[in-house]
């Protein structure tokens, strides 16, 4: 397959010819920077920039937390009353680090749906999209560790009950769990190598969104109609795209700022509201909390690890075809993470020749039912497991699967897609020609 055809760095003066023969590095920002971009994107195509922005916000403002903070199960929950109160400009360097947490994970669901909706998983993009989801189970980790640090009461019973589902393994659960928490339960070796993963796998992700970016460069990006930026002629490319700098740059700085107007405005303003204040009680063993409830973007999965007790039948059907290996825990274990898993298989599973969910018009009704489904096992993975949340919290888990499983391989067979426009120039001018053609 041919590149899309752009120009690329020509070192101009002496010293530039010099350095390109020896270390190509100006040659490579400049080609990342110029990059032809489809020239129809639209707002969903913001999140990535708010998202890098995000990663280098949590990594420079948990560096400096680091310096200040002691992870030890006697002296860490004062630490964080240490940087709250003496250090200079403590506590708002650990609000914005706290949501920015929020922020992150808002950003990647955006990203993550706006991927699903307008089919950025489709070949040729399959290994940008598995690397991003490598990048939020990592991001997953990270988060749940870094809860655990402040040693609260939810941070101490959080790593329980989570640390504890790996004990569901059959076999060799109580193992894995011990090895796990450096012993027999959440302790100071665990808040030690928490401490340590927690302050590793944020580069970890930077490294795979190094990957991330460099595979979406190398197939070009999606855009709104699915439909591929012509590559057979440099002049057809060129109407399809505008290079990254000046455009996208602005039009992303743009919207960034709009966010972190918002996101200011809760760190300032509300800088608890997303957290749970039993975290500002002291960890005790001793005294387990009346809900645990994780940070709300675990919810939606939290849901779906719940919602198989031992009176569902797949539960009871997989307990007896596995002569009672598969026990409830264990199969809600199996659910959470293949609901994520199912997710990954997206590319695979999606038999439809259209991309874009703007030209499918079946699909779009149940890409809207899958993001309230979503919404709806957040809420539920929130209540307690009782009454008639657990039946919701069913409900929705059934659809996240059979969307995946069955709804996306079926669309793809009895759909029938509306037209496309043959080019992204096709689609640009129908939504801005008149507005941007040049006056006589
Ligand atoms: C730290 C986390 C992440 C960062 C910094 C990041 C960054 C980016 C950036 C800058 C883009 C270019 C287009 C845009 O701005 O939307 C992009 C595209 C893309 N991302 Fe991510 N991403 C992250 C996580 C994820 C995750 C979790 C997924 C889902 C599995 C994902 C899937 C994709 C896909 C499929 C594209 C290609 C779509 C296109 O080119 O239009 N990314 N990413």
């Amino acid at each position: 397959m041919a590149g899309i055809p752009h120009d690329h760095y020509e070192p101009g003066s002496g010293f530039e010819r010099w350095l390109h023969r020896r270390l190509p590095i100006v040659a490579l920002a400049y080609d990342t920077i110029m990059i032809p971009t489809p020239k129809n994107l639209n707002w969903m195509w913001i999140w990535g920039i708010v998202l890098t922005f995000c990663l280098a916000l949590q990594i420079v403002t948990g560096i400096i937390l680091a310096m200040h903070y002691t992870p030890h199960v006697d002296l860490a929950f004062g630490s964080i009353e240490h940087i709250m109160r003496n250090v200079n400009g403590g506590h708002m360097l650990r609000y914005l680090h706290m949501n920015g947490a929020s922020l992150f994970f808002f950003a990647v669901y955006m990203h993550i749906f706006r991927g699903l909706y307008y089919g950025s998983y489709k070949a040729p993009r399959e290994i940008t999209w598995i690397i991003g989801m490598l990048i939020y189970l990592l991001m997953m980790g990270t988060a749940f560790m870094g809860y655990v640090l402040p040693w609260g009461q939810m941070s101490f019973w959080g790593a329980t009950v989570i640390t504890g589902l790996f004990g569901a393994i059959p076999g060799i659960g109580d193992a894995i769990q011990t090895w796990l928490l450096g012993g027999p339960a959440v302790d100071n070796a665990t808040l030690n190598r928490f401490f340590s993963l927690h302050y590793l796998l944020p580069f970890v992700i930077a490294a795979l969104v190094a990957v991330h970016i460099w595979a979406f460069h190398t197939t070009g990006n999606n855009n709104p109609t699915g439909v591929e930026v012509r590559r057979t002629a440099k002049a057809e490319a060129e109407k399809d795209t505008l290079p990254f700098w000046p455009y996208y740059v602005i039009k992303d700085l743009f919207a960034l700022a709009l966010i972190l107007l918002v996101f200011f405005a809760i760190v300032g303003f509300m800088p608890n509201y997303l957290g749970h204040p039993d975290n500002y009680v002291e960890a005790n063993p001793l005294v387990t909390p009346a809900h645990i409830v994780p940070e709300w973007y675990f919810l939606p999965f939290y849901a779906i690890l719940r919602a198989f007790d031992g009176d569902v039948w797949v539960v009871i059907a997989a307990n007896w075809l596995s002569f009672g290996i598969i026990d409830a825990k264990f199969f809600g274990v199996l659910a959470m993470f293949g609901a994520i898993a199912v997710m990954a298989l997206a590319p695979w599973l999606d038999t439809s020749s259209v991309r874009s969910g703007r030209y499918r018009p079946m699909f779009k009704w149940w890409f809207w039912l899958l993001v309230i489904d979503f919404v709806v096992l957040m809420w539920a993975g929130a209540m307690p497991a009782e009454g008639i949340y657990p039946t919701i919290a069913l409900i929705g888990s059934a659809y996240w699967f059979a969307y995946f499983l069955v709804i996306l391989p079926l669309l793809g067979v009895i759909e029938k897609p509306l037209p496309q426009p043959a080019t992204i120039e096709d689609d640009f001018n129908a939504h801005y020609g008149a507005k941007t053609q040049p006056a006589e």
